[in-house]
């Protein structure tokens, strides 16, 4: 097809501030959600530089949805995806376009939605034993509580809950040190990275005392081979029926990848959902009081029980996840590496170029959404989140595989939560989001009050005057929604 586009990347404007040699690294690094937010006003594209390297921002909700709907020419690859594969290898989340299409296949099972009934049962049950472990008063690292519940949870739905104790611990303790080990690795030069220090011996040691666990596991599973109807039962049962040239089921080792993958993928941002989340509640106490009462009378309702028949009418905890998730998503930048030129936004791009696309950046743009920084799950009440402005978890072949399993954790974690515990904030100043890998809330604390029944008298009461319905009446749950 003869090349009718004639603009090249030069004609993308370079965001403001860039130093000489430097580029834009003072802002990125100081600040960069306050940088990402001021490229808002460009509408399509915008340049930014790292030293040497230079790479495209997307601004516009279009092109970010052309990139991720073409993923065989916007590849994941590059530096970042180097670091990422030291942990997890060649797993789903990494595996450049050739691998990719097979192993989907082979780990969409896992995920179907018969099991997710299954999960939903575990992550209840995980919520509610946290939940009882706390004591009135008590001032807490929310990220830290929540990261031992999603670790418990993936844990037990991943194998079946069959781990010793001490296995469970010594993987939370392995888990924790890999991921706080991340994003420093990524930022630090090769040069560096390689130096044997206490930090990077502490990392090497949990990396693979954390593939150790999990070989373990798989072994011990090859030699009894049932249905445990966990995740890793359907990732070994997976048969690929259209696979060509490459194996019909996942080898060992690519079965330690995946795993690995759900479970350091699923865990740290599903954990930092439900934080941001209990953070968004204690801030906003009219909101949380009307979720308390959504939540006393589902449990009323159902005689007591948490589980996935609960969930049609978990409406505004649904609504709750969805804006935290608005506000704060985990994945707050992506990127994308150019398998070839290519045209975009009637600009051609080289092969090898970088594209970085940013939920966080489209999330917040005040043309897309009505005071963007306000906390406001009825924003979603009646209204479906729409493909192109709202991406926590990507979109197109390579959107998250894990999205209903996350919100289905993350409905019922938080359902647990509030239906025991009053959160109140701690302290004066504004809690400021970590920028690491993920948009974290590493060291936000939060006291926790026990709800008595005057309580649950009172919040009754006011679900009756501001709470049209506590079902799905005029949409806004998110687990009815699927690319
Ligand atoms: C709130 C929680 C979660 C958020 C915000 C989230 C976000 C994302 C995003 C944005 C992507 C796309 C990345 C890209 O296109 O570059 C992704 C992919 C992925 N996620 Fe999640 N995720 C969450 C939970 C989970 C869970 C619970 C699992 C597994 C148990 C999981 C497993 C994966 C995998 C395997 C991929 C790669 C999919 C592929 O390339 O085909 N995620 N996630």
């Amino acid at each position: 097809m003869p090349d009718t586009t004639t603009a090249t990347v030069a004609s993308i404007p370079l965001a403001p501030r860039a130093l000489p040699l430097l580029g834009h690294a003072l802002p990125l690094l100081r600040d960069p959600l306050a940088f990402i937010t001021s490229l808002s006003g460009y509408r399509e594209m915008v340049r930014v530089r790292l030293g040497p390297s230079s790479a495209v921002m997307i601004c516009d909700p279009g092109l970010t949805r052309q990139v991720f709907l073409n993923d065989r020419v916007f590849d994941k690859g590059g530096a970042i995806y180097d670091r990422i594969r030291e942990v997890i290898g060649d797993g789903l989340s990494t595996c450049a376009y050739p691998l990719h299409r097979r192993q989907r296949r082979l780990c969409q099972p896992s995920f179907h939605p018969t099991r997710l009934t299954g999960y939903a049962a575990v992550f209840a049950r995980a919520a509610q034993a946290k939940a009882a472990g706390w004591r009135d008063g008590d001032v807490v690292d929310i990220t830290q509580e929540m990261m031992t519940l999603t670790t418990r949870a993936t844990m037990e739905t991943m194998f079946s809950g069959a781990l010793p104790e001490e296995t469970m611990r010594r993987a939370l303790t392995d888990t924790s040190t890999v991921v706080s080990a991340f994003f420093r690795r990524m930022m630090t030069p090769a040069l560096l990275r390689g130096l044997p220090t206490p930090k990077k011996r502490r990392y090497d040691e949990a990396r693979h005392r954390l593939s150790a666990t999990i070989e373990g596991i798989i072994a011990e599973r090859r030699a009894d081979p049932t249905d445990h109807a966990d995740l890793l039962s359907a990732l070994i049962g997976a048969v690929d029926d259209e696979s060509e040239g490459g194996e019909k089921q996942l080898s060992d080792s690519e079965l330690a990848d995946e795993a690995l993958t759900f479970f350091l993928g699923g865990m740290e941002t599903t954990a930092i959902t439900l934080a941001w989340a209990l953070h968004l509640l204690a801030e906003n106490p009219h909101v949380q009081r009307r979720l308390q009462a959504e939540t006393d009378s589902v449990l009323a309702e159902g005689g007591g029980t948490l589980d996935a028949g609960r969930l049609p009418s978990l409406g505004l905890a649904s609504r709750v996840v969805t804006e935290t998730l608005r506000l704060y998503p985990p994945a707050w930048m992506m990127t994308r590496t150019l398998r070839e030129d290519a045209e975009l936004g009637g600009v051609r791009l080289k092969g090898g170029s970088t594209i970085v696309l940013s939920p966080y950046l489209l999330h917040r743009r005040s043309d897309l959404y009505a005071e963007p920084n306000r906390f406001d799950p009825d924003r979603w009440l009646g209204a479906q989140p729409d493909r192109a402005t709202y991406i926590p978890f990507g979109a197109g072949p390579r959107k998250c595989i894990g999205d209903q399993f996350a919100l289905t954790e993350a409905i019922l974690a938080l359902t647990a939560i509030v239906a025991r515990w009053r959160l109140v904030p701690v302290g004066h100043e504004p809690f400021q989001p970590k920028v690491e890998t993920s948009l974290s809330s590493r060291g936000l604390r939060l006291r926790l009050d026990e709800r008595r029944t005057s309580d649950a008298d009172t919040t009754t009461a006011v679900r009756s005057a501001s709470t049209p319905s506590t079902t799905t009446a005029g949409g806004g749950c998110p687990l009815d929604h699927q690319e």
